[in-house]
Formats: C-alpha cells, structure tokens, sequence
C-alpha cells in the first residue's frame, strides 16, 4: 500500500510518498480501508517534532479518517468486515490502508458519507467539547472565535449558534469574512497583529466577551484576555501554534477562567466517543451543522495540504483521499 512517512522531523518536505507492507491487525485491532484522512494541525506538529516525540521514527503521519473495514483481529466482536466507520487520535492515516483499535472506531450511519465523517471527527469534537463541555454556550452569550473560517471555527460558530449564543469572529483576511459570516458570524474582525480587542469590545456593546475561543498562537493572546468581560471565561487549544508562555497568576485579570482545552478529554472511553459523534451526525442529518470541505488532495499531495494549511489561505477542511 502507499503511505506518507517521515523519516526525521522537518518542513513539509519529510513527508515521503512511499510503499509499505499492508498492515495486519493484532488482537483488539481492525484494519480499515482509508477513504478520506483529515489533515490536522496536529499533523504539522507531529511533523516538526513538537507533538507525539514518544512514537519512533520512521512515522505514518495521520490521525483521523473514514473508511471501509477489511477485517478485524481476534476478540473484536461489536466490528464486522463490510462495516463503514471513522476514527480520530489514531496514528499511520495518511495511508491506503490503517489498524485502528476498535474501541476507537466509530460506525457511520448510512446518511453520513467517507468525506464528511472524516472531516467532522476532530475538528467538531473540539468543537462540540469547548461550546458544551468547556463552557457551556447561554443563549444571548457573546462569543469571540479566532480562526473563524477555520476547520474548528465554522463548525464552533455554528455550534454556538445552535445553542443561542451570538459569534463575534477573527480572521486574518478579509476573503475568509464572508464564510464565517454564512457559519453564522455576526460580525467578522480581519486582523493578523492581535489589534482585535478594542473592537470586540466595541462590538459586544462596551463590556467584552462572555468567553473567548483562541487556538491562534501566541500573538493573539494578550488581546484575548483583554477582550474579555469581567467573568469572562478563555477557552486556549492552540498547541501547535504556540504557547503565549508562563502565566503569572495574579496577573490574570477580572475574575477570569482561564484553561487549555483538549478534545480528547471529552471523548476518553468509546461511550463518550460514540455518543459525541452521534450527536455531531445527528445535527449534520438534520441540516442544523454544515461541513465546508476547503480542499481534496490525492494521498501523494499531502505535503502541499500541509503547506497550504499553513499558509493561513485555506478555509475549511483539508481532506486526503487515499
Ligand atoms: N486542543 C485541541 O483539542 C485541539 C483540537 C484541534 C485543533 N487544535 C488546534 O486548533 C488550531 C487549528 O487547528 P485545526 O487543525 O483544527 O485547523 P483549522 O481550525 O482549520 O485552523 C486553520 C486556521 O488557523 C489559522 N492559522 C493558520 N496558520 C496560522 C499561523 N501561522 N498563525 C496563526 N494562525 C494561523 C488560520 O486562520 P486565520 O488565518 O484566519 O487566523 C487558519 O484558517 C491549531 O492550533 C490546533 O493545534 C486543538
């Protein structure tokens, strides 16, 4: 089968299109052929070695996917060859084919198809987990989501939408405003220099933000928690972009909550993963949540997925179809 491996960490330039023995899948473990493979950011770190430094190089890159099962190892019983399923946080699935344990696969209803369950897992999970679990949207709260037009950022602005709450967006050019604007922004703020504050402030109606979404890196930290309302609650999940650094705690400020937010805490035993999911399928039946597919690449295009996820052009998801 292809993959795409790295041999050492690096640019996009480590990702090597190449052939690798089919997988087998040991007990507890079913081998599933890969239909559509998410691109994360989370791939990018992986790539240049500041996420999953514990798993040995050569490395398929790759975490989440759908596809079709080919089989299963011993003591699986609740999978069954034929079946069609999705995955996140399972490494090696930018591949034709990848073993997934199978308490972490998901069954996809016959009204969810490969693509969008591959480009709903991660970034709605994360999604569903800030908006609901994090903290939990009010009606009439006013949201400020950076990256709006992002994977995580349309389909957290839609989120909050559905729960009541109003989105004050950030992005960082003025052709991803009108996407964000039809996820259900009311207002869009283009800005790249963490200059947002006083804006959102303005746009809130004086007083700030009732909680502020930032996984946008350092630069747009400080502006974050100056957006905030007394109260406020800051909801950080931006690994990969960069940490803001050591925070002194008395120098936070207004009574602030403040917290990193991981998605897989939200889905830590395979009850919670599959009911996340269902519920996150169940809105995209009812056509309360829309996924935007921002790009498809072949598997052998995967480095220009991840140089274009980083050149800030793309909206959406990135998709690979293997
Ligand atoms: N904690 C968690 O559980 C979790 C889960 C998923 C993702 N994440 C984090 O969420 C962020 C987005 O990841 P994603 O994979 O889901 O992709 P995504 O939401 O599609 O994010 C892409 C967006 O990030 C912004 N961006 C790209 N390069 C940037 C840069 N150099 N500096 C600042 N902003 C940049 C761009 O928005 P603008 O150009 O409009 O600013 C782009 O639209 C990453 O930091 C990732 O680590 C965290």
């Amino acid at each position: 089968m292809k993959a795409i491996v790295m041999e050492r960490v690096g640019g996009p330039a480590v990702m090597e299109y190449v052939d690798r023995p089919n997988p087998e899948p040991a007990a507890g473990q079913v081998l599933v052929q890969v239909h559509a493979a998410g691109v994360n950011f989370m791939d990018i770190g992986v790539r240049q070695g500041s996420l999953w430094q514990e798993m040995p190089l050569p490395k398929t890159l790759g975490v989440e996917g759908a596809g079709q099962v080919l089989s299963v190892g011993a003591g699986v019983t609740d999978i069954t060859p034929g079946q069609r399923v999705a995955w996140v946080y399972a490494p090696g699935s930018y591949a034709q084919q990848v073993v997934v344990p199978a308490a972490a696969l998901v069954p996809l209803p016959d009204e969810i198809d490969y693509r969008t369950a591959a480009a709903v897992m991660m970034q709605g999970l994360t999604a569903s987990h800030f908006a609901t679990d994090f903290y939990p949207v009010q009606p009439g709260d006013i949201a400020l989501v950076h990256a709006a037009a992002g994977g995580v950022g349309l389909l957290l602005t839609q989120i909050i939408k559905l729960r009541g709450g109003r989105v004050i967006g950030r992005v960082s050019s003025a052709n991803k405003v009108a996407f964000a604007k039809e996820a259900g922004a009311e207002q869009v703020i283009v800005d790249t220099e963490g200059a947002f504050a006083a804006e959102a402030i303005r746009l809130s109606g004086g007083e700030g933000v009732h909680v502020v979404y930032d996984g946008s890196g350092p630069k747009t930290f400080q502006g974050s928690l100056d957006a905030l309302r007394v109260c406020g609650t800051f909801c950080w999940y931006g690994p990969v972009l960069g940490s803001p650094g050591a925070i002194e705690i008395m120098s936070l400020p207004k009574s602030i909550k403040i917290g990193y937010a991981t998605f897989n805490h939200h889905v830590r035993t395979p009850e919670l993963l599959r009911a996340r999911t269902k519920q996150l399928f169940d809105w995209i039946t009812a056509g309360q949540l829309s996924l935007k597919i921002g790009g498809e690449y072949a598997l052998a295009d995967a480095a220009r997925a991840h140089t274009d996820l980083e050149s800030r052009k793309t909206s959406g998801k990135l998709l690979l179809l293997p």
